[in-house]
């Protein structure tokens, strides 16, 4: 790659001290970095620090006339490849998000006309609250790359999501950066529509693995068609596992393929995206908030504070029924040929539940799979649920695992059967078709 021109904002907090990595990793590869600090961030790392090792003059202030000689700060802000926020505090994030321009890194933010990547440093109470939450979906919608932030123990001595990615991935976030179209900060890529309300995240459990990855993720390329922006879409994918013991559970057959490409449709469509997954070794998909869970019962907790939602789509395969009563201990054979009773109980149906509650999404939608008579026990299932589409697909021809999928969508309006198409194209097709019934509703919170 040829030698790029890259502006890099540090914000002040804790984990500013990666920033010097990532100068030293990105002059390494032979692109020119120029360092703008923040008043918090001089207190975290010294303007000689990175002036050493950019080979560049360090700027700290909007103030600084003889920088305004030299170079103003439009000037600053346009002359770079691209722009990268490293770490971006919650609080600069909040600037980004509304416009504010109070000092000399976020008026050089608000000015640019360049791409714009930030990786984001908080403590995870900061990151996962809705405030946060909604400003990251703002500055995504504004064509914003703001990277996922690592999990994981904070120097605050709390755990989860709020890290400071690795400046090896931040370094590689910026290579692949610069070597796609990024949308320009600014609206270019698709920023909110005026009087478009924005949605609330889902408010997490912590004790829950969390997980949600926009790195490195070639196939991710943020588009200009975003109609499902400003919707907030919940999503369940995958089998669940009922334990019998501690080694043997019950299970439905299920990759988990479907869903998690409903999931990345979504979010490619702009969605803010609430993926709740059965035990599957899938990859989390760009853009997409991932809860894992074991069990129907915890699915059906996950889901149940993961509303509300604009849409919710239910393709896990729910075990009906779990054990009775798990074992603590392995059962053992006793040689004596006797088979030891398994009493079941039975699940919660969550999209049964969903279609009842208080916080029904405007658009609930079931997955079904059949094996024979796939349209008239898609109706049947339609009324039961109480849900509005029931996405149907006849496994007969065994797609579970597979990468193609034949579906018929069944609601009130009648049946829509489509082609066999791969999993991903059923998805793309699905989401469109909800951003089109989504069109026809107002968003969640503006009523
Ligand atoms: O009843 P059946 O399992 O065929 O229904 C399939 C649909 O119901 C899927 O959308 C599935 O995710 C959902 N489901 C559920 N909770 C269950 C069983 C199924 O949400 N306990």
């Amino acid at each position: 790659m040829t030698a790029k021109r890259i502006l890099l904002i540090i914000g002040g907090g804790i984990a500013a001290y990666k920033s010097i990595e990532l100068v030293r990793l990105l002059r390494k590869s032979g692109h020119v970095v120029r360092c703008v600090l923040t008043r918090a961030g001089e207190q975290f790392v010294t303007p000689l620090t990175l002036a050493a090792l950019s080979e560049n003059k360090v700027y700290t202030s909007l103030f600084d006339l003889k920088d305004e000689v030299e170079m103003g700060h439009i000037q600053l802000s346009r002359e770079a490849d691209l722009v990268v926020v490293a770490p971006a505090t919650a609080d600069l994030m909040a600037k980004m998000a509304g416009g504010i321009a109070d000092d000399l890194a976020t008026t050089l933010l608000l000015a640019t006309d360049k791409p714009v990547l930030a990786a984001p440093a908080m403590n995870v109470r900061m990151w996962l609250h809705p405030a946060t939450q909604r400003n990251v979906s703002t500055l995504r919608g504004d064509g914003v790359t703001v990277m996922q932030p690592d999990e994981g123990e904070m120097a605050c001595g709390e755990y989860g999501p709020g890290r400071l990615p690795e400046p090896e991935a931040i370094h590689a976030a910026i290579v692949e950066a610069l070597s796609s179209p990024l949308p320009l900060a600014g609206g270019a890529g698709g920023g909110p529509v005026a009087g478009e309300a924005e949605v609330d995240m889902p408010s997490p459990n912590p004790s829950r693995k969390r997980e949600g990855d926009f790195r490195g993720q070639p196939d991710f390329a943020p588009t200009n068609h975003r109609p499902l922006h400003g919707r907030r879409i919940l999503i369940t994918a995958g089998p669940t596992h009922e334990p019998i013991d501690p080694v043997r559970y019950i299970a439905n057959r299920s990759s988990g393929k479907q869903g998690f490409a409903i999931a990345a449709a979504a979010a490619e469509a702009g969605a803010e995206v609430l993926l709740i997954a059965g035990p599957v070794p899938l990859p989390t998909p760009p853009g997409v908030v991932r809860v894992d869970v074991e069990t129907a019962r915890e699915m059906a907790e996950e889901v149940a504070g993961g509303l509300p939602a604009d849409a919710a789509i239910m393709v896990a395969a729910v075990a009906d029924w779990r054990a009775a009563d798990t074992r603590a201990q392995k059962i053992k054979k006793d040689g004596s040929g006797a088979v030891p009773p398994l009493a079941l109980a039975e699940n919660p149906d969550i999209l049964a539940s969903v279609a009842k509650s208080p916080d029904r999404p405007p658009l609930l939608v079931g997955f079904a799979a059949e094996t024979n008579d796939v349209i008239a026990h898609a109706e049947a299932k339609l009324a039961r649920k109480g849900c509005d589409w029931i996405v149907a697909n006849d496994v007969s021809a065994d797609p579970m695992g597979g990468e193609t999928n034949r579906v018929h969508i069944i609601s009130k309006a009648g049946v829509e059967s489509w082609d066999r198409l791969p999993k991903g194209a059923v998805a793309r097709k699905l989401m469109e078709k909800i951003a089109d019934d989504l069109d026809l509703r107002s968003p969640l919170d503006s009523d």
